[in-house]
């Protein structure tokens, strides 16, 4: 795209995988600097593990990472978990089945932000990126934890954004609608051990009818979609957009 990010430092929590993989991958097509934090091994030199959930280790990370890159302009939050249940009708879920998927998303998100704001506030300018859903936007009847985590994501992310907006520094939220990944997939998977066999549907089949039914483009979002728009809002093109969330999703949810 050529967004005159040559040289600039960026880091992606979450980014082994999926669309925190994509956007790593985009950032460095910009010419930047990119490390990745993920709970899994990442791969590379410039890659860190580290549960989100955990503070110490995080910011552990972000420190060693600061030197190795020298300068981080850029943080995205992309990790994330669904509870693994179907969560319709809500008390199909216990209380109990909350709290993993709340450390992960919601706080997992504060830990984020705490990890990174002293890195960015050196910057002239810089960008934090929360990859929320509209889950969050719409009261999702499929894992009610997760849509309550990630409303809060987007709550969160507007006092960040108003926050941080003195030192030049900006913070916006992407809500995917549905893109092709675990995640995804752990959705379908809850499902079919809710139902009656003979009423199961492959992944394939259940995702195209879901996205048709929901989505007014009727197709899917891809890892990349959403990674193009992550990097652009983080340039200096998006230089006056900040507390948004920008829907990548088909036109599932609209807003004014
Ligand atoms: N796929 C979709 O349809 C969809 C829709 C809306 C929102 N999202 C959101 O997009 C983001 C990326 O998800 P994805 O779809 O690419 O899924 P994914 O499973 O491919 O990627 C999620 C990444 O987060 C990492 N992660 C999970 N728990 C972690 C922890 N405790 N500490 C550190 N890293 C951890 C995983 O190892 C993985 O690399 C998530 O926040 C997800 O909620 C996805």
């Amino acid at each position: 795209m050529n967004l005159k990010m040559k040289g600039q430092g960026a880091v992606v929590v979450g980014g082994a995988s999926g669309i925190g993989k994509a956007i790593t991958e985009c950032f460095e097509a910009e010419g930047c600097w990119v490390c990745v934090i993920d709970l899994v091994e990442p791969v590379g030199a410039n890659a860190r593990q580290a549960d989100v959930r955990d503070f110490s280790a995080l910011k552990e990370s972000v420190d060693e990472i600061s030197k190795y890159i020298g300068r981080i302009d850029h943080a995205v939050f992309a990790a994330g978990m669904g509870s693994g249940k179907f969560g319709y009708p809500f008390w199909n879920l216990d209380p109990g089945d909350w709290e993993d998927t709340l450390r992960v998303n919601l706080l997992g998100a504060v830990n984020f932000a705490h990890a990174f704001t002293p890195y960015l506030r050196e910057q002239e300018e810089g960008s934090m990126l929360f990859i929320a859903s509209v889950a969050g936007q719409i009261g999702s009847q499929t894992d009610p934890p997760y849509s309550a985590a990630k409303a809060g994501v987007i709550n969160f992310m507007q006092c960040v954004a108003k926050d941080l907006a003195p030192y030049k520094i900006r913070a916006n939220a992407l809500s995917p609608g549905m893109v092709r990944t675990p995640i995804n997939q752990s959705v379908w998977q809850a499902l079919q051990e809710q139902i009656p066999e003979n009423e199961r549907q492959e992944y394939d089949v259940w995702a195209n009818e879901k996205i048709q039914s929901i989505a007014p483009l009727g197709r899917w979002q891809t890892p990349e979609e959403c990674a193009a728009v992550a990097v652009f809002l983080a340039s200096s093109m998006g230089r006056n957009i900040t507390g948004q969330t920008i829907n990548v999703d088909g036109g599932q949810v609209m807003h004014a």
